[in-house]
Order: structure tokens, then sequence, then C-alpha cells
């Protein structure tokens, strides 16, 4: 489903990523490792295709890199969500509306806005703060609203960007449940993460190594 093939990204004509090849099949769970600046925030940003790769091409299910017009990408974004370390939630709106904003964006009607954004919010386990402002939620809690935020245009893969980074242990293992929640429902994960051991889980899952740009293993 996603599919990367001889992908390299310069800037400047640095390469920042040379030659990665990488599939991720529906429905898998990968946990993309590597130190800081190796690049694994890259490879989530050509697969959401904010970045454009300079050599190759990214296939993220019908869409392609090289062919993708500017006016396909709305579409193609909510079918491909992101998460975040900082979780990029609109501080001046209640959990609720942060969720909604994400369905009205796309033209989704009023009436069935309210209905998937109840169902989101109580898969995540939060429909009893939909009324709060995000600076009255713990971490875990923003990161929630976040995934519920992702979840809601229903989409075939979540990505996500050190979701853990700024959590305490026991938020973190909240979250990784969360994700594994939702991975088991059917949705790929690709997580991205500077933390080299796999969370301590026998949850199956798959795991890429990236070094200086390129996959290590
Ligand atoms: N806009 C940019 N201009 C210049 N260099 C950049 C830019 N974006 C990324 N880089 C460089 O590309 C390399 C890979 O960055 P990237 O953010 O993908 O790494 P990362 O693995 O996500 O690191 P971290 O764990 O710190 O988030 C780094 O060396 C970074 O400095
Ligand atoms: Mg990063």
């Amino acid at each position: 489903m996603i599919y990367m093939q001889d992908v390299w990204y310069h800037i400047d004509k640095y390469p920042i990523l040379s030659n990665i090849n990488l599939r991720v099949k529906p429905g898998e769970f990968v946990y993309l490792v590597g130190a800081s600046g190796a690049g694994k925030s890259t490879v989530l940003r050509l697969i959401h295709m904010e970045l454009m790769p300079t050599r190759g091409f990214v296939k993220v299910a019908d869409y392609q890199s090289h062919r993708i017009q500017p006016h396909e990408i709305p579409l193609f974004r909510r079918k491909v969500s992101v998460i975040f370390q900082d979780f990029k939630l609109l501080d001046d709106r209640d959990v609720y509306e942060n969720v909604a904003f994400a369905l009205w964006a796309t033209g989704v009607p009023r009436r069935k806005i309210k209905k998937r954004v109840f169902h989101v919010l109580a898969e995540v386990g939060l429909s009893h703060r939909r009324y709060a402002m995000p600076s009255e939620l713990s971490g875990g809690e923003k990161q929630r609203v976040a995934i519920a935020r992702a979840l809601a245009n229903e989409p075939f893969v979540l990505l996500a960007d050190e979701p853990t980074g700024n959590l305490d242990p026991e938020s973190t293992h909240e979250i990784m449940q969360l994700l594994m929640r939702i991975h088991r429902k059917g949705t790929a994960v690709l997580m991205a993460t500077h933390k080299e051991t796999m969370p301590d889980t026998q949850y199956p899952m798959r795991m890429v190594r990236l070094n200086e740009g390129k996959i290590a293993s």
C-alpha cells in the first residue's frame, strides 16, 4: 500500500535520504527507528506528500508522487493522516471542535460530523472530555484528541512522528496501547521514534532502522 522505490531526497544537492526502498502492506504496523537526524520525519513527510522525492518515487494506494495533482492532495490526506510529538491541536477550540474541524474542512455535513466525532472520541476514551479546552488536558489526553482527529476521516494509514516523545511513561504506554488497538481494527500504522528498542509488548510489528538517510535493517 505504501511503496518507496529508490527514493532519494536532497536539500541543495546534499542527500538527506539515499536509495530508500520501503514497502508497507495494508494493515501492517511498522516501527521506524533511527537516531536524531537519521531521516525518519523526512520519510514520513514524503509518504504524506508534503515533500517530493528528488529521485525515485513514492506510491501510496493509488497515488503516486510523480503523478499526483495539487487538487488531489486534500482527498489524499484524508486517507493518510498524521500525528506529531507536539499534538498540534487548535488551542482556541474545545476537544469536540478540534475533531469536528477535520471533518468540516473536508465538507462532511453537520449531522454526520456529530455522529462521527462522538464515535472517534469514544474510541480514544475521551467522550467525557468533549467540552474541555486543550489547555485543560494532560499530554496523553491531548495526543488522544490528535488521534481521534486523525481517525475522523477513516484513513487507511496513520503516520505517527514520535507520538510519545512528550509523554511520561504511563501516558506513553496508554498511547501505544491505543495505537495497537487502532491497528487491530485494520488501520496500518507507521510510527517513527528515536527509541531504539521495541515497546515492551508481544505485539506483532516490523522494525525498520534508518541510519544517516539509508535503511540499515
Ligand atoms: N529543511 C531542512 N533544511 C536543511 N536540512 C534539513 C531540513 N529538514 C531536515 N534536514 C536535515 O535532514 C536530516 C534528516 O532530518 P529528519 O528530520 O528527517 O530526521 P529525524 O530522523 O526525524 O530526526 P529526529 O529524531 O531529530 O526527529 C537531518 O540531518 C536534518 O538536519
Ligand atoms: Mg523527526
